[in-house]
């Protein structure tokens, strides 16, 4: 089967999704729901923030998971992924959600943090996805299969560079903890966010091509309630015009 995007022009592309999370949010007030972090959901969570002080959607019943997190990185390090979610999302909504579960990275074993994550990340209504230049998602890097769980892993040098030179992380962390492939088919829908003409052909990888190991992001086509949300600058090479 053939996946189809949902194509939006850039200028309303964070509007319309934060549209359809409030709408998710207004239909299921007790959504569970996984959030990614990463430069693509920034706009979304400003347009989600906005519509939450207007009163036009609600976390006040939800609950929030953590998609993946660095090791190594201190509390309060500007790259940890729980500093960002906090940051760009759940400190500005006017009610929080009624449970937040980020991933312990602190904790002594991360192999215990991600068993633990592996919990909260069962039974998860929609899974919001970010999509690495690698094809990877969440920290799912290439290598990772459908069955792939919840766990430790080391990360790419691309995935490492971004900590450092997009986030200003003080250290490079070598390792992160993902919910797994295996939780993020699972859940009742999930939703993979693209934006800009950089991404446009590990897009086209992820959708057009077989699947592969090497483009993790190409197993969702799996995931029987997926919808792909993309801006027209990503969509360029998906060969059929908006
Ligand atoms: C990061 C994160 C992912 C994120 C992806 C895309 O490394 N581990 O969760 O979705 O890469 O990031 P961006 O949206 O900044 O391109």
């Amino acid at each position: 089967m053939t996946i189809q995007p949902d194509v939006f022009p850039a200028a309303d592309w964070a509007a319309r999704v934060a549209a359809l999370l409030a709408e998710r949010l207004r239909t299921n007030p007790d959504l569970r729901v996984c959030l990614p972090t990463g430069d693509t959901p920034v706009p979304v969570y400003e347009a989600v923030v906005a519509m939450a002080a207007a009163g036009a959607c609600s976390f006040e019943r939800a609950t929030v998971v953590l998609l993946d997190e660095w090791v190594g990185l201190p509390p309060g390090d500007p790259a940890r992924c729980d500093t960002r979610l906090r940051a760009q999302l759940l400190d500005r909504l006017p009610v929080p959600p009624a449970a937040v579960h980020v991933i312990d990275a602190d904790d002594p074993s991360p192999e215990a943090a991600a068993a633990r994550h592996d919990e909260a990340a069962r039974d998860l209504d929609l899974v919001v996805l970010g999509l690495g230049m690698n094809g990877h998602v969440g920290f799912n890097e290439p290598g990772s299969v459908p069955g792939s769980p919840t766990r430790v892993l080391p990360l790419s040098d691309a995935s490492r560079d971004a900590a450092r030179t997009r986030y200003g992380s003080g250290a490079v962390p070598t390792a992160g903890i993902t919910i797994g492939l295996n939780r993020i088919l699972a859940a009742r829908e999930a939703w993979l966010l693209v934006t800009g003409p950089r991404k446009a052909e590990v897009l086209r990888l992820a959708l057009r091509e077989p699947e592969d190991p090497d483009c993790p992001a190409s197993f969702l086509r799996r995931h029987t309630n997926l919808r792909v949300l993309v801006d027209e600058g990503a969509a360029t090479l998906l060969g059929y015009a908006i």
